[in-house]
């Protein structure tokens, strides 16, 4: 059985072929309209969601799937009523498919474990990786070679981050983390496991983002997280004009969304010509198209 956890957990070739296969979807998405036919692919969100929601929804129904979505209250997924296998093995009777966006990734792996029911992560407070393979998709079609990829993620250590480091290993470009000293501490010994010569912690984001061809950022306080006075750390952080000139030519800005403006982003910037971040929204649909025809096929 296949499940789409983390981005680690595969090989490149896997993931080169989500991707070739996202590409021919977005190019000629008639042909896949009944690939998904008479499947059905069920959503838990146990946190808010916009993007994940809709490009999930109108994703499968493009692909003739049908779409359930469950509220874990509801069914009792808590291990309250009855134990999370038991009402895995239930769903497994009515659906095919399991995305699932919770503040608990072990359960996530746990459920995957089980093997009962293809399970696909939809974010955790650990990961994000349906977002980062959109991205990828995004940053190959804006910066045309995976060799001229350079991201300067500035912000926070968090589940975005996480997910763009796993693809870093496999793909090997040029990521330089900037990340304030006083956060990054506190990851210092996951980051190290990591390390390579193509990515570089930096404290300060002009060093950081010199003629880099991306400058990726997201909320310095995710969801479900105490904000425990961090903003303070982030003076200096707002990724603003002066930082986008400072980026190599026709940098791209890339932003999961949702963004709190003048925070961790100015609006000139995220509305400006460099910004992609409604491409990278669109992406995600074709992405999780192709996440969903693999984790469904036997
Ligand atoms: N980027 C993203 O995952 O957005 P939502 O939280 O709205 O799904
Ligand atoms: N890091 C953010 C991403 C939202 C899509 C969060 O977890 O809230």
């Amino acid at each position: 059985m296949k499940h789409f956890i983390d981005i680690n957990n595969f090989k490149k070739k896997e993931i080169d072929d989500i991707i070739s296969l996202a590409k021919k979807i977005k190019k000629n998405p008639k042909k896949y309209s009944s690939f998904c036919k008479d499947k059905t692919l069920g959503l838990i969100f146990e946190k808010q969601s916009l993007r994940t929601r809709l490009s999930f929804n109108v994703g499968m129904q493009k692909l003739g799937g049908s779409v359930l979505e469950l509220q874990s209250g509801d069914i009792g997924f808590d291990n309250k009523r009855e134990k999370a296998e038991d009402v895995l093995n239930v769903l497994s009777q009515f659906i095919d498919c399991l995305m699932i966006r919770n503040n608990d990734h072990n359960q996530l792996v746990n459920l995957s474990k089980e093997n009962i029911l293809p399970i696909i992560n939809g974010l955790t407070e650990y990961s994000h990786p349906c977002q980062i393979l959109g991205d990828f998709l995004t940053l190959q079609e804006n910066l045309k070679s995976i060799k001229n990829i350079s991201v300067a993620w500035i912000g926070d250590y968090n589940n975005v981050l996480r997910s763009l480091i796993h693809l870093q290993k496999i793909y090997n470009f040029k990521l330089n983390v900037v990340i304030p000293n006083q956060i990054f501490k506190n990851y210092k010994k996951e980051f190290k496991n990591y390390i390579n010569k193509n990515l570089n912690h930096f404290d300060d984001p002009i060093l950081g983002s010199k003629n880099s061809t991306c400058i990726m950022t997201d909320v310095w306080v995710s969801m479900g997280e105490n904000e425990n006075n961090k903003k303070k750390y982030f003076k200096n952080y707002t990724v603003n004009k002066k930082i986008i000139n400072n980026a190599a030519n026709n940098v791209i800005f890339m932003h999961c969304l949702p963004a709190k403006r003048g925070q961790e982003v100015t609006s000139d910037v995220l509305d400006g010509k460099n910004s992609v971040v409604l491409m990278q929204a669109k992406n995600r649909m074709y992405i999780q198209q192709a996440i969903l025809i693999y984790v469904l096929k036997k």
